[in-house]
C-alpha cells in the first residue's frame, strides 16, 4: 500500500484527481470501478473540471459502480445511480450506456448479480476502482465478516452504516433500506489498481486497521494489504492513528517518480 498523507482532504482529493486523469490518459478505453458518498465528491468535482477544460476523456470509457440500495429507482434521489448521474455523469462526457450501477430494484436481484459479474468480466475487468472506507472498515458495502472473497450480492446493512447514512435521508435512519446490492470483497480485489479514499477524524480507527492491523473479515478494509497496487489517500485527520504516519512522508516526500 502506498499511503499518501495531505494536510487537507482538498490537495488529498486534488492529488487522487491528477492520479486518475493520468490513468484515463494512459487509456482512454479504461473500465473505471466508482464508489459514492461524501468522500469521492471532491475527487469528481476535480475530474469534471480537467473534463471541462480537455485534459481527459471519458467518451471511451466505462465504469461500473460498487453498490446500490435495494427497493429504491434509480429516480429515487437517496439512489446511488442518481447520486452518480448528478455528481459525476451529468458534467462529463462518458456515454451514459457505458455506466453500470448494480440494480437494486431488480425483482430478481440474485440474477441481477450475477448478471453484474458477468457485465465485469465481459468488459474484461475493472482496471481502476475508486474505494472509500466506513467507519466500520467496510469497502463497498461488504460489511464485517464479509467473506474476504464474495462477488457481487445482495447483503443487510448493519446499524451502525444505517445509522452513518442517515444523513443522505435527511437524518432519518428509518428511511435508509436494510438491503443492498454491493461487489464483494473478491470482486474489488481483481481490480488491478485501487485508489482509496478517506478524509475525518471519523476514519482514522477504520484507516489505522485497514493499514497496520492484521488481515481480518472484521474490517473488510484491511484485505487491501494483499492487493498488488493501492494507493490510500488520506488527510491528517483520517491520518492521525496512524503509527508509521512519518514514514510514510519520509517516503512520498524522497518518491523517487512523480505519477501526478
Ligand atoms: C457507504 C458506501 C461506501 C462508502 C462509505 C463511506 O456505505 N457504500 O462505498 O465508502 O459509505 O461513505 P462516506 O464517504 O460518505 O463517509
Amino acid at each position: 500500500m502506498e499511503v499518501i498523507i495531505y494536510p487537507d482532504k482538498e490537495q488529498a482529493a486534488a492529488a487522487a484527481a491528477d492520479y486518475v486523469a493520468g490513468q484515463v490518459k494512459r487509456n482512454p478505453y479504461i473500465v473505471l470501478g466508482l464508489a459514492t458518498g461524501e468522500t469521492p465528491l471532491g475527487l469528481y468535482k476535480n475530474l469534471i473540471e480537467k473534463n471541462r477544460k480537455g485534459e481527459i476523456s471519458f467518451a471511451k470509457a466505462s465504469s461500473f459502480n460498487l453498490d446500490e440500495y435495494c427497493g429504491i429507482s434509480a429516480d429515487n434521489e437517496n439512489s446511488y445511480a442518481y447520486y452518480m448521474r448528478k455528481n459525476f455523469f451529468e458534467h462529463i462526457d462518458i456515454k451514459l450506456e457505458n455506466t453500470h450501477i448494480p440494480d437494486g430494484s431488480s425483482e430478481n436481484p440474485i440474477i441481477a448479480c450475477e448478471q453484474y459479474e458477468r457485465a465485469i468480466k465481459g468488459a474484461g475487468g475493472v482496471e481502476l476502482q475508486i474505494l472509500g472506507i466506513g467507519a466500520d472498515g467496510h469497502i463497498g458495502f461488504n460489511e464485517p465478516t464479509s467473506s474476504l472473497s464474495s462477488r457481487t450480492r445482495m447483503k443487510t446493512l448493519t446499524e451502525k452504516t444505517i445509522g452513518d447514512n442517515a444523513r443522505f435521508f435527511g437524518g432519518d435512519a428509518s428511511a435508509v433500506p436494510w438491503h443492498v446490492l454491493t461487489m464483494g470483497i473478491g470482486t474489488i480485489m481483481e481490480s488491478e489498481k485501487i485508489v482509496m479514499l478517506a478524509f475525518g477524524e471519523s476514519k482514522a480507527d477504520a484507516v489505522a486497521g485497514m493499514i497496520e492491523g492484521p488481515i481480518t473479515a472484521m474490517l473488510p478494509a484491511s484485505v487491501l494489504q494483499t492487493h498488488q497496487t493501492v494507493k490510500v489517500f488520506l488527510d491528517e485527520a483520517a491520518a492521525s492513528k496512524l503509527k508509521l504516519a512519518g514514514y510514510y512522508k519520509w517516503v512520498l516526500s524522497r518518491k523517487p517518480i512523480a505519477e501526478w
